[in-house]
């Protein structure tokens, strides 16, 4: 089979729509009630430049020019330079036909003319099941890095009793853009989420945030048609946040909803504040979000406290995920 990969242009709208028609029927295959982004958020996503990141996109065609696949390879800019994110697809009806091979050598391309040294994907499905993506990513020399579990919450049928919160902190919550006073606090939350979580074997570093990275890590999500709501508690002593987390959805699916980041700084916990945390967003965003139905969340395997939380709250496992390393 001869098969062609083009970098996508910015602009080539019926392109894009093919690549995300295929990339929307793998994951229906490969899924249990997990939808891919809606089409509309794909535009909006395509047509701006994410913060902090570069991000190419490759159009696999068949040789009479059908569109059948396609790869996303995003590049961090800020930290973990070193570092290609990638995610590779080829609609079901096409595969093991060496598709997805000539897609990965196209980013491997792609990844090395970034300077970037290896590769980083995530591969999913239904429990107890080896997804397609893990024999893939194994054939080409990958090693899995990173177990993950994809748990589900009902969230209206979900009894969200509020926990009270613990004394000596209080709790605050925004929709969209926090305040500019937040924005400090929130920079260093994220330097910690981005190593004070389990990351496996992946050799994640420390990511670089500051104010301004912070604000458009909100502002950016939202000129893409998500509604993100927030909680935060902060230390009523020193004046500082000290854990937050944010839950997102799309205004153009908004029956499905994500849980994104959730921390407690490590001087703060054993208090309960996770599950303040938790609870109080989750609450705060079925007001906000009332077509919501369901809320998706990803946790390392081995992360204990947090899948306690989520157990206790009501979410359920679905999916097992890996994050792979791909060598270049
Ligand atoms: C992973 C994916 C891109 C592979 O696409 P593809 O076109 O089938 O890939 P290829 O035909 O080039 O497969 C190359 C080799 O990978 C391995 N492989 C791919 N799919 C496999 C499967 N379902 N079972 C076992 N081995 C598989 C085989 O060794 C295969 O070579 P072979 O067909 O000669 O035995 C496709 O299954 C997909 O879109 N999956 C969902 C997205 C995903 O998980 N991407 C992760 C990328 S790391």
């Amino acid at each position: 089979m001869t098969w062609r990969v083009d970098r996508w242009q910015r602009g080539d709208e019926p392109s894009l729509r093919a690549w995300f028609d295929a990339r929307d029927s793998a994951f229906r295959h490969d899924h249990r009630g997990l939808p891919d982004d809606p089409w509309e958020e794909v535009r909006l996503v395509a047509s701006t430049d994410r913060p902090a990141t570069a991000t190419e996109r490759l159009v696999l065609r068949t040789e009479s020019g059908d569109v059948v696949g396609g790869a996303q390879v995003d590049l961090p800019l800020e930290d973990n330079e070193d570092v290609a994110e990638v995610d590779v697809f080829v609609a079901p009806p096409h595969r093991r036909r060496g598709g997805g091979t000539a897609l990965l050598g196209a980013v491997r391309e792609v990844a090395r003319g970034h300077g970037r040294t290896r590769l980083v994907a995530e591969v999913g499905g239904p429990l107890g099941e080896e997804p397609p993506g893990a024999a893939f990513a194994r054939a080409h020399g990958g090693s899995a890095a990173l177990a993950e579990v994809r748990r589900v919450l009902d969230l209206q049928g979900a009894q969200l009793d509020p926990p009270p919160v613990p004394g000596g902190y209080e709790a605050l919550g925004w929709t969209g853009t926090p305040d500019d006073a937040l924005l400090e606090d929130l920079a260093r939350l994220r330097v910690a989420m981005s190593v004070d979580v389990p990351m496996g074997d992946l050799d994640w570093k420390p990511e670089r945030w500051d104010a301004g990275r912070t604000r458009a890590s909100y502002e950016w999500p939202h000129e893409c048609g998500r509604t993100v709501v927030s909680t935060a508690v902060r230390h009523t002593a020193s004046g500082r946040l000290v854990g937050w987390t944010d839950l997102a959805a799309s205004r153009f699916t908004p029956e499905h909803a994500y849980q994104w980041d959730l921390l407690v700084d490590r001087d703060h916990r054993g208090h309960g504040l996770g599950l303040v945390l938790k609870v109080l967003n989750l609450r705060r965003f079925r007001e906000a979000c009332p077509g919501s139905r369901c809320v998706h969340t990803w946790n390392a395997a081995v992360n204990r406290h947090m899948i306690a939380i989520n157990e206790a709250v009501g979410f359920r496992p679905l999916e097992e995920w890996e994050e792979w390393l791909l060598p270049l």
